[in-house]
């Protein structure tokens, strides 16, 4: 087990997710990674990791694949996110994508699944094949990615768009934009936000300020990072690690517990946004 057991977040819906997970983008990329990219997630699961994003995206479906064989037999303890592309989001294509999908997961049901970004189909067709693919009980709940705070507006007028049970959006602390607006109005819908590339892909870890913060308390840079973003108990966060070492140091944020001087230096490292921004995309 991780040493901190992991939280949960309360959704719409009624149910609940964790609110650490790990992520699979450029995951099924390249076979010779692909035994060390299974082993690494596996290691996540054995550390007491439920919660895996993924996307038919990802590895052109590949990502998927390998989830599957991470979660072997433990597909009920899991939390598995997928996501459909905006090109397959019509209602047809959005239902034969989830099923698809569905296929290289080797599992009866997608936990939650995302449109992956706005797209041009308009989105009363992929909330029908959502709450149709809801009732047939293949997927268990839904949700959106990338929208920003006009979009979610729009999607709350569509009938059923209020089911939507989260947003998830690039949010780190080089990238704090939607605390200006986004944010609060997740939070004012009771819509947890999924926090993606929350270690902006790396390029955070060689700031000498979460070095600094780190120091103090004898945790990586890395670990400082997503303790920064876990300072919301509705804040869902879900790195990317292709290695066992990496899963448990990304875990050990867990145990950080940042004070208010390290919250001061890190807004003064990476000031809070004073004005609107259109929200960031990876
Ligand atoms: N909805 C969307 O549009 C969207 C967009 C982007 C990402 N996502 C999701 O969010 C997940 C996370 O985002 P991301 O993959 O873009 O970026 P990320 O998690 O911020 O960073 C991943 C990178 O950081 C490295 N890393 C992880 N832990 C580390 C550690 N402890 N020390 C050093 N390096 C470490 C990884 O290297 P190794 O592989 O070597 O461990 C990898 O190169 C994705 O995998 C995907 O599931 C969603």
């Amino acid at each position: 087990m991780a040493n901190s057991a992991i939280p949960t977040t309360a959704l719409r819906s009624g149910r609940s997710m964790p609110t650490f997970g790990l992520g699979t983008w450029r995951m099924g990329e390249s076979g010779k990674r692909r035994a060390d990219e299974v082993a690494a997630l596996r290691h996540g699961i054995e550390r007491g990791v439920t919660l895996i994003d993924t996307a038919e995206m990802y590895g052109d479906g590949e990502a998927e694949r390998i989830v599957a064989d991470a979660v072997g037999k433990r597909r009920d303890q899991m939390f598995i996110v997928s996501k459909v592309l905006p090109s397959n989001a019509s209602k047809r294509q959005t239902i034969a994508a989830c099923e698809a999908s569905l296929k290289r997961l080797k599992s009866d049901r997608i936990d939650l699944c995302l449109l992956h970004w706005r797209g041009s189909v308009p989105l009363e067709e992929t909330i029908e094949a959502f709450s149709e693919l809801a009732e047939a009980g293949k997927i268990i709940d839904w949700g959106v990615s990338n929208f920003d705070i006009s979009d979610m507006g729009e999607l709350w007028k569509m009938p059923d768009g209020d089911c939507a049970v989260t947003n998830q959006v690039v949010y780190n602390l080089t990238r704090r934009g939607i605390e200006f607006d986004l944010m609060p109005w997740c939070r004012q819908h009771r819509v947890p936000l999924m926090a993606y590339s929350p270690i902006e892909q790396g390029r955070l870890l060689g700031h000498k300020a979460l070095a600094e913060i780190g120091k103090r308390h004898n945790a990586t840079p890395a670990q400082v990072a997503l303790a920064w973003l876990m300072r919301h108990d509705d804040i869902i966060v879900i790195p990317k690690a292709g290695s066992p070492a990496h899963v448990d140091e990304d875990l050990g944020a867990l145990d950080l517990l940042l004070t208010h001087d390290d919250f001061v230096a890190l807004d003064r490292a990476f000031p809070p946004p004073r004005s609107a921004k259109p929200l960031d995309m990876l």
